[in-house]
């Protein structure tokens, strides 16, 4: 299968995925007006073609999150992988190694960190929700300690979880079991069914000594979104602490103001993220509010994501002022479509897309289009 960027890929998942995983990954919150702007609004942005320059063939190596990786940009906490495809979090993470990049697991996963870790040893990241279940959070962290995860993700954008109408329409959250309309939705996508029978009945792994969050998928996805804690406040970094011992990254800022706090509390980098358009519809796309953040939060280390589909969108963000991009739906896309191998195809087209970009601007390497981001991207 042919997947050249991400629409293809999109494309070919909406034809394999039944319809409600495929809207889960596709839909956004409201009107989706946020998600539409996450897009859009690289177009403000412009590339600066140079000629003639006798730069050497780019490199795409860079260092964010303390660590040199092979490209600028990584997998990012998506949940559920293993809905879209059989063993999607490990056919992941495996692109992800391959590439030379980290992979982050959701904390809403059918494989648990520790099968990530063993199945798939690379840089391996996790991303945790604060849950009302203080308890499981801190089993969650230890697993991923005794996985050898050594960067947590905690994401802050979603104590309360946006109106996504698509997965209202179809019951994504309130169906805790397979009824037979379901059955006969699911049915309508054999290549998929056959999959999922082929890897058994997907389970999250991480609750598998937790029967009160019910037996089957929908029930556990059901229980554990209930339990992410809506009070959630700046003070339960310090739980996060108590219980984490390593490097804390938090997922989910979108104004200068909160990165400024959140460097004040010591985090070791933020991303700026609107969840990809899932959660405040009407809020701002996340390249707007780059710029604004880059200035006010000296030292901290910005990571961006939502909205990137191309190899010049990330280009434009590491100008900007990000030090590296993940990745969502574009890979989610791809593993639907086409397992771990679509996954790297979307990985090469990027990285083709990125060489490129820097060759045409004369950029010799990201730390340089990062030192000088003005010389090579611009506003429209
Ligand atoms: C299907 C889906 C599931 C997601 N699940 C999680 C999750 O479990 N934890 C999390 O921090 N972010 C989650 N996200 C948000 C992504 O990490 C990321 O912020 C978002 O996808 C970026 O937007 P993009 O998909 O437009 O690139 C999810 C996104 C999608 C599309």
């Amino acid at each position: 299968m042919l997947l050249l960027n991400t629409e293809d890929a999109r494309a070919a998942a909406q034809r394999r995925l039944p319809r409600i995983f495929f809207d889960y990954i596709d839909g956004a919150a409201s009107t989706e007006a946020t998600a539409r702007a996450n897009e859009a609004d690289f177009a403000r942005w412009r590339l600066e073609q140079r000629v003639m320059t006798g730069a050497p063939k780019p490199n795409l190596a860079t260092t964010f999150l303390g660590e040199t990786h092979g490209l600028p940009f990584m997998l990012g906490p998506v949940g559920f992988l293993g809905l879209y495809r059989g063993n999607g979090e490990v056919q992941a993470a495996r692109a992800a190694a391959a590439a030379g990049v980290p992979f982050c697991l959701s904390s809403f996963s059918i494989a648990s960190i520790n099968r990530v870790a063993r199945e798939a040893p690379g840089r391996n990241m996790f991303q945790l929700y604060v849950l009302t279940d203080r308890a499981l959070g801190a089993e969650m962290l230890a697993a991923a300690r005794q996985a050898g995860v050594e960067t947590i993700f905690l994401t802050v954008d979603c104590a309360i979880t946006g109106i996504r109408e698509r997965d209202v329409r179809n019951g994504f959250r309130s169906l805790t079991s397979l009824t037979p309309s379901l059955l006969a939705r699911l049915a309508r996508k054999p290549g998929w069914c056959l999959d999922m029978l082929r890897h058994g009945k997907p389970r999250v792994e991480a609750l598998a000594t937790h029967p009160e969050f019910g037996n089957s998928v929908l029930a556990q996805a059901a229980a554990l979104s209930s339990r992410i804690d809506q009070s959630l406040s700046w003070d339960d970094l310090a739980w996060v602490r108590e219980n984490w011992p390593g490097k804390l990254v938090v997922k989910g800022l979108l104004c200068a103001d909160d990165a400024r706090r959140a460097a004040d509390a010591g985090v070791s980098a933020i991303v700026i993220s609107n969840h990809g358009g899932r959660q405040l519809d009407g809020a701002s796309s996340t390249i707007d509010r780059l710029p604004e953040i880059a200035a006010a939060a000296h030292g901290l280390e910005l990571l961006i994501d939502s909205g990137f589909r191309r190899g010049a969108d990330i280009v434009k963000a590491l100008a900007l002022g990000a030090s590296g991009v993940l990745l969502g739906r574009a890979y989610a896309y791809a593993l639907a479509a086409n397992g771990g191998t679509g996954v790297n195809q979307i990985i090469s087209a990027l990285k083709a897309e990125i060489e490129i970009a820097l060759a045409l601007m004369g950029c010799p390497d990201i730390p340089t289009l990062r030192a000088d981001g003005a010389r090579y991207v611009r506003p429209a």
